[in-house]
């Protein structure tokens, strides 16, 4: 099968070369936008990504570009228009069981991470300053943790919280038996935010969700409070995220997510000037702790989602040219 594989970096062009056996993949570094989806003229797929553009209007070009199979490398489906992808006749393909853990550790490490000073305690060693006033942090042993969204990701991650010696409560429009039997209470969403320490978002991005947390929900909260997110930029208001924090009426944010990410995340700018405001306050606000969406990027993850997509291509392959014969592995 001819894939056309968007917003392709090169550490997984290598992953996916080292398990493709017969699909021949075209890597294309542009986002898939209506201005690119021409690139895919000739190949019977696409695989996308995060930040790619999945509505209307690319999902009908891509259709009559005889385009049938959608592959999509991230968990969250919100950049897919689905009920256009249905009308089409188009397949969306995706790994949906990948590997929780890497979310859940990195929304650990991101909490440790501000709560205990950890960037600029390292930026202090680099330059020889072994001073460590200021850096002093909270323990998390004995705190109440409020998950909001237990799925595959809050699950593994109210799971690491339990081990912490933390209180956990969660907020779900569907509750895990499993997570209650663990010991997790399940409360309504304005108490958690009123109870908890911390408050981490694991719920997709839907129209339900959407500025989940903005002025309303963030007034409910502890001033001592940190909120993280690793799921989608879209689920906070961020403004009144950095309102709250420069108010001190919140205590920390970290994030792994922005709501126009699309435009920055998994490029170098580093030399180039950066002119969005908002970005630019979370990046230097020293209660930020801010990561280009990297939670899902380890190597357990990224091999599990090249050889479980490949093998779903080679699957729809097979399916459309001999529907008897059995699937191979890519
Ligand atoms: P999942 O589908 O297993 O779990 C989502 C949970 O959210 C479900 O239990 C669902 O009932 C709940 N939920 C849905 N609507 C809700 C609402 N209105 N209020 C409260 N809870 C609600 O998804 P999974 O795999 O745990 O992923 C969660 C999110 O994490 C994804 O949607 C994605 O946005 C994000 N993600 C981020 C990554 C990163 O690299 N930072 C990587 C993978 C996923």
């Amino acid at each position: 099968m001819k894939i056309a594989f968007f917003s392709a970096l090169p550490f997984e062009q290598t992953c996916f070369e080292s398990y493709c056996k017969h699909h021949q993949i075209t890597y294309i570094p542009e986002a898939l936008d209506i201005d690119t989806v021409g690139k895919a003229k000739g190949h019977q797929a696409v695989c996308a990504f995060v930040n790619d553009d999945l509505s209307k209007p690319v999902l009908e070009r891509l259709h009559a570009l005889n385009v049938s199979i959608v592959g999509l490398r991230s968990a969250g489906v919100d950049n897919v228009d689905q009920f256009t992808l249905t009308r089409l006749g188009m397949t969306l393909i995706k790994i949906p069981g990948y590997s929780p853990h890497a979310v859940a550790e990195h929304t650990v490490a991101l909490l440790l991470g501000l709560i205990r000073h950890l960037p600029e305690a390292s930026q202090r060693v680099q330059c020889g300053n072994f001073a460590i006033d200021g850096l002093m942090g909270t323990d998390l042993h004995g705190k109440t943790v409020g998950v909001i969204g237990t799925g595959r990701i809050g699950r593994a991650f109210a799971q690491i919280m339990l081990g912490f010696g933390c209180t956990l409560l969660a907020y779900d429009i569907q509750p895990s038996q499993p997570l209650r039997a663990a010991g997790v209470q399940y409360v309504s969403l304005n108490e958690l935010m009123a109870q908890a320490d911390v408050v981490s978002l694991h719920c997709p991005l839907t129209n339900q969700t959407n500025a989940l947390i903005g002025p309303l929900t963030l007034a409910l909260m502890k001033p001592e409070a940190i909120l993280i997110n690793t799921a989608r930029g879209r689920l906070i208001d961020t403004d009144a995220v950095l309102n709250a924090l420069d108010k001190q009426l919140l205590r920390g944010y970290a994030t792994d997510v922005y709501e126009n990410e699309k435009s920055y995340f998994h490029h170098d700018f580093s030399e180039k000037d950066i002119p969005d405001n908002r970005l630019n306050r979370l990046r230097h606000h020293p209660n930020v702790l801010l990561t280009a969406h990297q939670g899902f990027l380890t190597k357990e993850t990224l091999s599990q989602i090249a050889l479980g997509l490949l093998n779903q291509f080679t699957f729809y392959e097979n399916r459309q040219t001999q529907p008897t014969t059995q699937t191979s592995l890519c």
